[in-house]
């Protein structure tokens, strides 16, 4: 079993790097990992618009265990759903994680939009904390129990 993930900003290599610990796998970047059909993998990505990005450079092209996407949204059913139309996964375990926002890593249009959608978020509340801070630096909401159901089900 291997672990690959493809990550943008750090918060899926983090969650990478910690089911990577708790299953001692080394995580491999997507970039460094050629598909092979008898492999089976774990597919950790992060959430653009969202589309899981870069899933089709593994989907059909080995065994895909289960996926992780991460992303900013609030987990939910309705997400987990939307995640799954929207890639048209009907026969892989998807598993989402909370990812964050750091926009110490991001540039120009596209951290423009993601301000914008933080800024909508701290209003509406489903982001709490300074929003000073939060829209200069970012937030994670990164933590180790987020990672139990997708454990649990890899070890089953
Ligand atoms: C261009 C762009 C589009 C995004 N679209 C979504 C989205 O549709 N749903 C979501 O939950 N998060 C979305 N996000 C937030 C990222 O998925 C989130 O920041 C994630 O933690 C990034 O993971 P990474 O650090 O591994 O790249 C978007 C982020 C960017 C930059």
């Amino acid at each position: 079993m291997k672990i690959v993930y493809q990550s943008k900003t750090g918060f899926t290599e983090k969650y990478a790097k910690m089911l990577g610990e708790r299953l001692g796998i080394t995580p491999i970047r997507l970039k460094d990992y050629r598909p092979a059909t008898d492999d089976e993998i774990i597919f950790l990505s992060w959430v653009t618009a969202n589309g899981i990005a870069k899933l089709s450079k593994v989907k059909g092209k080995c065994k895909i265990k289960c996926i992780g996407a991460v992303g900013l949204a609030v987990p939910s059913e309705e997400n987990t759903n939307n995640l799954l139309n929207a890639n048209k996964i009907c026969d892989i375990p998807l598993f989402y994680l909370r990812g964050g926002v750091d926009f110490t890593k991001l540039k120009g249009l596209t951290k423009w939009l993601m301000k914008t959608i933080v800024k909508s978020d701290i209003k509406k509340n489903v982001i709490v904390g300074d929003s000073e801070t939060i829209l200069t630096k970012g937030i994670s909401f990164v933590s180790e129990d987020n990672l139990d159901e997708i454990t649990t089900f890899i070890r089953s």
